[in-house]
Order: structure tokens, then sequence, then C-alpha cells
């Protein structure tokens, strides 16, 4: 069904893994990485209009078209006729950290134009638009918990890992993640193991917490040019954290804590001088805005 405005939840993400396998000719990197949606989320507001326009309640997000937001719509203008849209953006996840926020709002773009419009694009279709996007952008159109591969756009989904009480810490510091990937210096004769999606479903099944492989290759270089983060690191475990470790290529670390009680005590302790933000797993049909088009 087709509407004229709907307003939709933009879930961030963290990253339990990841890997950095090899350089490809493209430029870009095959990697190994478990993502996982996170209750913190962004709002969208969209409305049909005479003329399109973006409006953020923050300072500091683009709101020309090089925001994702624009770039998603634009694509099924050109390709798929949709019409003009007011878009308002309530932000609520931290730029440039890692959680992925843009990427979640260029997804959920790409799904309320589907519907506002009528397009009748399956998810295949939006996923190849979303690569073009960005190599996070495709894992939001169906979120939960997911294997990621190639790079980061080869989605195999897992089981919910529900309900994990988490308390990110989200550094002033910024980390670009060209500049990460490129520190790695990796090369296309690198070729690090990779554990494949049927080895992570059986850490999930079995309490991926508890994985001794859970690692994220970017860790080295962030902390080697952040070294105080590494100490926020070190407070994350000792004050309960079973898992704590960089998300994606930076600059959050998330702590991941078996009891809320313990994460909430924690959030307290930590708070000054750091940012801290409570938030929790979700699951894949709690990210969907419409399940039903599944
Ligand atoms: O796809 P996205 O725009 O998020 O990527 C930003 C930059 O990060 C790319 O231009 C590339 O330099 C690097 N990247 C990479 N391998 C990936 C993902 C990103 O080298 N799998």
């Amino acid at each position: 069904m087709a509407n004229d405005s709907l307003t939709i939840r933009s879930f961030a993400k963290i990253n339990w893994m990841l890997r950095v396998l090899r350089k490809r000719r493209d430029g870009f990197h095959d990697l190994e990485t478990l993502f996982q949606t996170i209750s913190l989320h962004d709002t969208l507001l969209f409305e049909k209009a005479s003329e399109t326009s973006l409006a953020c309640d923050v300072d500091g997000i683009p709101t020309d078209g090089s925001n994702l937001v624009l770039k998603a719509h634009a694509i099924l203008v050109k390709r798929h006729g949709a019409g003009p849209v007011a878009v308002r953006l309530s932000k609520k996840i931290p730029v440039g950290g890692g959680l992925g926020g843009g990427s979640s709002n260029a997804a959920v773009t790409l799904l309320a134009i589907n519907r506002m419009f009528d397009l009748r694009l399956d998810v295949s279709t939006l996923g190849q638009y979303a690569a073009e996007i960005g190599s996070d952008v495709p894992f939001f159109l169906t979120g939960g918990t997911a294997w990621g591969g190639g790079r980061g756009e080869i989605l195999e989904s897992l089981p919910d890992v529900e309900g994990v009480s988490l308390l990110l810490v989200v550094p002033e510091e910024t980390m670009m993640t060209g500049e990460a990937f490129a520190a790695l210096g990796r090369t296309g004769e690198d070729d690090v193991w990779a554990t494949g999606p049927g080895g992570w479903r059986g850490a999930v099944e079995r309490g991926l917490l508890g994985d001794a492989r859970l690692a994220n290759d970017f860790e080295g270089y962030f902390f080697a040019k952040f070294p105080h983060l590494d100490d926020a690191r070190r407070k994350l475990r000792e004050s309960g954290a079973v898992v704590a470790m960089l998300s994606g290529s930076g600059s959050t670390i998330y702590g991941a804590y078996e009891d809320a009680s313990v994460r909430d005590a924690a959030a307290v302790e930590l708070a000054a001088p750091l940012r801290v933000v409570k938030t929790e797993t979700i699951t894949a049909a709690t990210s969907q805005p419409f399940p039903e088009d599944g």
C-alpha cells in the first residue's frame, strides 16, 4: 500500500567481530564480520512534497546531495520514477563512530520510498542499490544478527542474539573508514583465514559472548593511534563486560554484559569523562519497518 507520509526508526549496528582478509583489485577489502542491530536509533519522517529536501535536527550533518538519504532517494527517482519527498531526520546515532548511522538512514530511505511510491522492488534489487551506496548499507535492509562477507554486502542471517545489554563508549575522536583499511597494509597476496557463516552460526547457537574468536583487526592501529581509548576498553572489561571491543573501524568501543544491572552500574561509573550510551541488541524482526514486505 502506498503512503503519503511515513515515520521510520533507523537503527544503529555494532560489529561483534571483524577480520580484514585481503585487498581486492577494486580497492575495497574482503572481510568477514558479524553485524548486530542495536536499539539506538534515528527517526526519519518522509512526506511527499513538490520538491525534495532534507532537514536534520543536529548541526554538522550534511543535508545536501552528499547525504546518503538523498543518494538513496536519487537512485529510486532515476531508475524507477519515484517522486520528490521532504525528509526530516532526527539524529541520535553518533556520527563517525562506526555505528552505521548514515548507512542505516540510507537503507530505510530505500524501504520507505519503495513503499510510498508503490515501486514493488524486492529485497534483492534494493540490496544492489544499497551496495552501490556503501558497503554497510545492505545489512540494514534485513538487520538482526548477520554474517557479512565480501566487502560487507554478502549477508547470511544468523539466529538473533537478542536482548544483550551493551554499553557504548563514543569518543570525540573519529576514524575515517578508508584510513583504517589503508593502515592495515593488506595486499592482494594476503589471505587471512575466515571462519565462514557456518562456523559463526555454531558460535551464536553456543553463546556468542563466550567465543574466544571474537576479535577486530582494526584494534592494533586504532589503539596505537589513540592509546587513551585502550584505557576505556580496559575500564569496560573491569566494569564487568564479558566482551569489550572496537566496533567496525571505530571509534566506538562496545562492552557486552550478561546482566543489565551490572551494565547500568558501569554506565554511571564510566560516564565522566567518557561519553557512554546504554543500548541493547534487537532482533531482525524488531529492526524491520515493514516486516510484511520481507
Ligand atoms: O563502502 P564505504 O563507502 O563505506 O567505504 C569507505 C571506504 O572504506 C572505501 O572507499 C574503502 O577505502 C574502504 N573500504 C574497504 N573495504 C571495505 C569497505 C570499505 O577498503 N570492505
